[in-house]
């Protein structure tokens, strides 16, 4: 039972609706069928503006850019996630502080951010791990106190729901993606921004497809020397400026082709069908880890929908060996995976300073506590099945036995 190649269902209305784009004999890139899609998405997360890219991390290189760092300025993220979520920081000369996740959840704890911040801090970002919603509430109210932005990784995130809000409307600004794995797919990749503010969304669609940048244009009408001034109106198309992206210095082009955005919107459609399938799924392994004292479910927040991205679970480990489960799963063919390596023990925030110990409940995760199993509309039934049983018989050859839990303390 394979961890996801594709987390999501391809059917003949996908093959459909890609063959139409290309058939169509219009463009293939910046056309009308990326609007539809960006409308249909905005409508779905309920934010004035959705602008797509080209993937999820592109998506988060772009919202870091409109925060604006300045060099001295602090940023408050969680450890656990993969590194697109923050890697944008490492060459902006910013401090990155990060929160813990909170004890019974893979999501960064809103009383760890609150001891991070400081008179220089500037933003938040958190991310709504395995599609399980961040607790938005008590968070936003520590950033709105503090003048802080708020960026949502909401890669996984697509499908959930908190206090009857979609994750990337109730940040500053939200950031998915439509990786192969993810719980909607455009062609294998493809992100999108969420966010309310008109001027970014404005700024957002020049720098993704490197269009020219009118205030300039504007500025610099008729100023070439003894040269005859070329009306304005001819600008549009014909010259291209930039404003600097980030370090890179330049604009780029990071836009989403016709037909994944046919694909998209397909995708769409289909969202509360994949959700339904994965909560199913996810309920059946649940009922099962029930049974066992050893196992620890992550809490929800009241009133939220979690669409079940990743099956998450956390053993304990007094009394099971995760190392040896993740093998004995292995042995049955339920292939696990582990994620994410706490960032801050990454080489490259490690050179930043950043310290073992630093988040301690990240770790304790990651070494020996939390682990990923299959969960995905993919899965048939009988596949389930098979899933659940493997699981029973690796947790009782995983238990400890009493020896170790005399001659141990519980640490990892
Ligand atoms: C939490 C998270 N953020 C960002 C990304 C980056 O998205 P993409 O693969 O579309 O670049 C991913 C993963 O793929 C992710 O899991």
């Amino acid at each position: 039972m394979p961890y996801p190649r594709v987390g999501t269902t391809i059917d003949d209305r996908d093959i459909a609706a890609i063959g139409e784009v290309l058939q169509s004999g219009e463009t293939l890139s910046q056309g009308s069928v990326r609007e539809q899609f960006e409308a249909a998405f905005r409508q779905h997360i309920g934010t004035r503006y959705a602008i797509s890219v080209s993937s999820g991390t592109v998506a988060l290189e772009l919202a870091i850019h409109l925060l604006n760092l300045r060099p001295g300025d602090e940023v408050i993220a969680t450890p656990q996630t993969y590194q697109a979520s923050i890697q944008p920081l490492l060459t902006r000369q910013v401090t990155v502080r990060f929160a813990d996740i909170a004890p019974d959840s893979p999501n960064i704890d809103p009383a760890r951010v609150a001891e991070q911040v400081t008179h220089r801090t500037r933003a938040v970002i958190v991310v709504h791990y395995g599609g399980l919603p961040v607790d938005m509430d008590p968070l936003m109210r520590i950033a709105r106190d503090n003048g802080l932005l708020v960026v949502e990784d909401a890669a996984h995130a697509l499908g959930s729901m908190y206090r009857g809000r979609r994750p990337g409307s109730i940040g500053d600004i939200g950031c998915f993606s439509f990786h192969s794995s993810k719980n909607i797919t455009t062609l294998g990749e493809g992100g999108m921004i969420t966010l309310n503010r008109s001027d970014w969304a404005e700024r957002l669609r020049s720098l993704r497809a490197n269009e020219a940048d009118m205030v300039l244009m504007k500025r610099e009408e008729g100023s070439c020397g003894s040269m005859a001034p070329v009306p304005q109106a001819l600008y549009p198309g014909n010259a291209y400026t930039h404003e600097c992206l980030g370090v890179l210095r330049h604009g780029t082009n990071a836009t989403l082709s016709e037909a994944a955005a046919a694909m998209g919107l397909v995708q769409l459609g289909k969202l509360p069908d994949l959700v339904a399938r994965r909560q199913m799924i996810a309920a059946r392994i649940s009922a099962e880890l029930a049974r066992y004292d050893c196992v620890r479910l992550p809490a929800e927040p009241a009133d939220v929908v979690y669409p079940y991205h990743l099956f998450t679970f956390s053993v304990d480990s007094r009394k099971v060996d995760r190392n040896e489960l993740v093998r004995q799963l292995a042995v049955a063919r339920i292939e696990t995976f582990l994620r994410y390596f706490p960032l801050h023990l990454l080489p490259e925030w490690r050179a930043q300073g950043h310290q073992p110990d630093e988040c301690p409940v990240a770790e304790r995760s990651w070494f020996a506590e939390h682990m990923n199993l299959p969960c995905y509309p993919g899965l048939s039934d009988d596949q389930v099945d098979i899933l659940v049983a493997g699981l029973s018989q690796a947790i009782s050859k995983a238990r400890r036995s009493p020896s170790f839990l005399r001659g141990r303390s519980g640490t990892y």
